[in-house]
């Protein structure tokens, strides 16, 4: 992998920002994979940004989130599907109807990760995939002992990640305990991958998912197998790099 080690978030932002508009001007109607989390933050700000300053057109510009969380009622603010409406959508200015987020409701549960990976196949791949990575070292909810090959799937959430994520709901116990998420084979076919982490937690999870050995204990190495991965982290994040 290509290692960039950045000043602060704003900067990988940026370089995010960059990449992403590269691509939809070689193809505008790029795929986009997206993630959700505290991570990507900054980028999509940028994106805004970059967009609304340049005047690009992004309305052709297509889009798969990574995961959701199973059994959230409809329309709950921290489900992915509106989280990703309120950070990347609107502000981006995203066609909604071309940007699909897998199905995390009771009905239809059993079907939606096939139907989620033919989706992904009908609109040729994902081109750019930004990822964040867990303190576990999962990349989606791609937990430790995660298959390299899986696909979108039903997952059960670990406690150290519901804990993590906590901070989004009102109490811990709100934390649904199941996902929906690409597997590490489906985030292997996109064809670039951007994994971005930032402060010293993510230290140890970027150092094994970089320089680690190739191990489903460890599901952020599955990066060594992908041909073109940029990581973008800040010092902290880089700090247990060799
Ligand atoms: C989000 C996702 C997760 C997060 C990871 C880091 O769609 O799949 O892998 O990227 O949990 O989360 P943050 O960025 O909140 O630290």
């Amino acid at each position: 992998a290509e290692i960039v080690i950045v000043g602060s978030e704003e900067e990988a932002g940026a370089l995010v920002a960059g990449t992403v508009l590269g691509t939809i001007a070689r193809r505008p109607d790029a795929v986009l994979g997206l993630a959700t989390g505290s991570t990507p933050l900054a980028s999509y700000r940028a994106l805004a940004e970059r967009i609304a300053a340049d005047g690009v057109d992004v309305s052709r510009v297509r889009g798969f989130a990574l995961d959701e969380y199973v059994g959230l009622p409809e329309g709950h603010p921290e489900s992915y599907r509106a989280v990703i409406t309120r950070e990347v959508v609107e502000p981006l200015g995203l066609t909604p109807g071309l940007i699909h987020v897998p199905n995390g409701s009771a009905e239809g549960i059993e079907t939606a990760g096939d139907d989620y990976e033919a989706a992904i196949e009908a609109a040729g791949g994902v081109d750019v995939q930004i990822l964040g990575i867990g303190r576990t070292g999962h990349i989606g909810f791609n937990e430790p002992g995660s298959s390299f090959a899986s696909l979108t799937r039903v997952k059960t959430l670990t406690e150290p990640t519901r804990a993590d994520n906590a901070r989004f709901f009102d109490s811990p116990d709100d934390v649904p305990m199941h996902c929906i998420t690409q597997g590490l084979g489906t985030i292997l076919r996109a064809r670039h991958l951007l994994l971005l982490a930032f402060g010293e937690a993510k230290a140890d999870a970027i150092a094994a998912a970089v320089e680690g050995p190739v191990t489903s204990s460890q599901p952020g190495s599955a990066i060594q197998l992908h041909p073109h991965t940029t990581v973008i982290v800040d010092e902290a994040a880089a700090s247990e790099l060799a």
